[in-house]
């Protein structure tokens, strides 16, 4: 991509950037705010983990008040922000951090993690979507308690927002990983998008039945157009976008599905968009930091911090953008601001 296209699609994030700065900070508009999906907006799940796909050292975090933390970038992920604009003061505790409270949500996402449960199996341990919605009626069990009510539990999360971001490494650790993974030689593009579909759409009436209204899922984004990918597939990168988007295309006529299905449902859509180049030096084929590198230094000028994770201006744009739409076409039916006004 030209350096001016990523300009052309900077310049609105940066321009937010200076809208969100003048935001007030009061009760927040929701009672609780629950996170899932994968590295995009892991907040330390992985930490303990056997795996190779952390993200607790130095430069990740270089930005943020805490340092690192486990976040996949150099600041604030895209839900940390969204927690933000629903006025949330504290970021949301992750599942791993036990002793947190838990009353105002619990982030469970974990990196490398997909809709199946063999994703990302090639990094080692990892907490898949089908693990995360388990951890989560543990978590409703304790409300339940803290609450000695079972009605004002249910009550209560049905007041809170859900946010799912996932999909991403069905495509980029798995699918596009034949030497380990049968999936690309069993389904075609589309099978496999399908069927993907079907696995997630069972996954959110999991959430749904342990009590959740409100929940925005995002649309994989052009993961193709990630610098990892380009540097994995070469000129072929196109492919794994044009396969992720068949799943992507998937997600508004699956939102609708469920909202006209579930009594009260309310899903939403993100319409999730990438753009292009890393901010440190990264290690080859894991697309993550060399551990204790230089990053750049004015990092508000890089679309992406690592080889798969967007910056803090990105994460603020996107996260911008879902909580109240630009376009139409951001969120459909509705944007998370109003989402929590519902
Ligand atoms: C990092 O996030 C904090 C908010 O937690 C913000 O005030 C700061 O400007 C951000 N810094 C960069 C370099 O993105
Ligand atoms: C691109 O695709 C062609 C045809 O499928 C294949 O021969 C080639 O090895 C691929 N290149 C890369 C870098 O994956
Ligand atoms: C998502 O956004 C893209 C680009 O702005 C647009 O072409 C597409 O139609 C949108 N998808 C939906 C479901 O609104």
């Amino acid at each position: 991509m030209a350096f001016n296209d990523t300009l052309r699609i900077l310049l609105p994030f940066l321009f937010l950037t200076q809208c969100l700065q003048n935001f007030v900070r009061g009760e927040p508009q929701v009672p609780c705010y629950f996170i899932f999906g994968d590295s995009l907006v892991d907040s330390g799940n992985n930490n303990q983990l056997n795996t190779q796909a952390k993200a607790n050292y130095l430069p990740y975090g270089v930005d943020f008040p805490e340092g690192f933390t486990g976040r996949f970038t150099n600041n604030r992920t895209i839900t940390d922000i969204i927690g933000q604009l629903l006025g949330f003061e504290d970021f949301i505790p992750p599942f791993a951090n036990k002793m947190e409270d838990i009353i105002r949500g619990v982030n469970y996402a974990s990196a490398v993690s997909g809709i199946r449960d063999e994703t990302g199996k090639q990094q080692g341990d990892r907490i898949p979507l089908n693990e995360q919605l388990r951890n989560h009626l543990i978590t409703v069990l304790r409300i339940t308690k803290i609450m000695k009510s079972a009605s004002a539990a249910r009550q209560y999360l049905q007041k809170c927002i859900y946010v799912v971001i996932t999909g991403n490494n069905d495509y980029i650790n798995n699918y596009f990983v034949p030497d380990i993974y049968p999936t690309s030689r069993l389904y075609t593009p589309q099978q496999f998008a399908d069927g993907l579909a079907r696995q997630y759409s069972n996954q959110l009436k999991d959430l749904y039945f342990s009590g959740a209204r409100k929940v925005a899922i995002f649309g994989v984004g052009l993961i193709g157009l990630t610098p990892e990918i380009i540097g994995r597939f070469g000129a072929n990168y196109s492919m794994v976008n044009d396969a992720a988007q068949l799943f992507s295309n998937k997600l508004l006529p699956l939102v609708n599905d469920l909202n006209s299905h579930l009594t009260g449902a309310k899903f939403t859509y993100i319409n999730t968009t990438g753009i292009t180049d890393t901010c440190c030096p990264v290690v080859q084929d894991l697309g993550t930091c060399v551990p204790g590198s230089t990053p750049c230094t004015d990092r508000t000028q890089y679309a992406y911090f690592d080889g798969f994770h967007p910056t803090d201006v990105v994460n603020e744009g996107f996260a911008g953008r879902a909580y109240n739409e630009k376009l139409p076409s951001d969120a459909s039916p509705y944007d998370i601001s109003r989402l929590a006004r519902l």
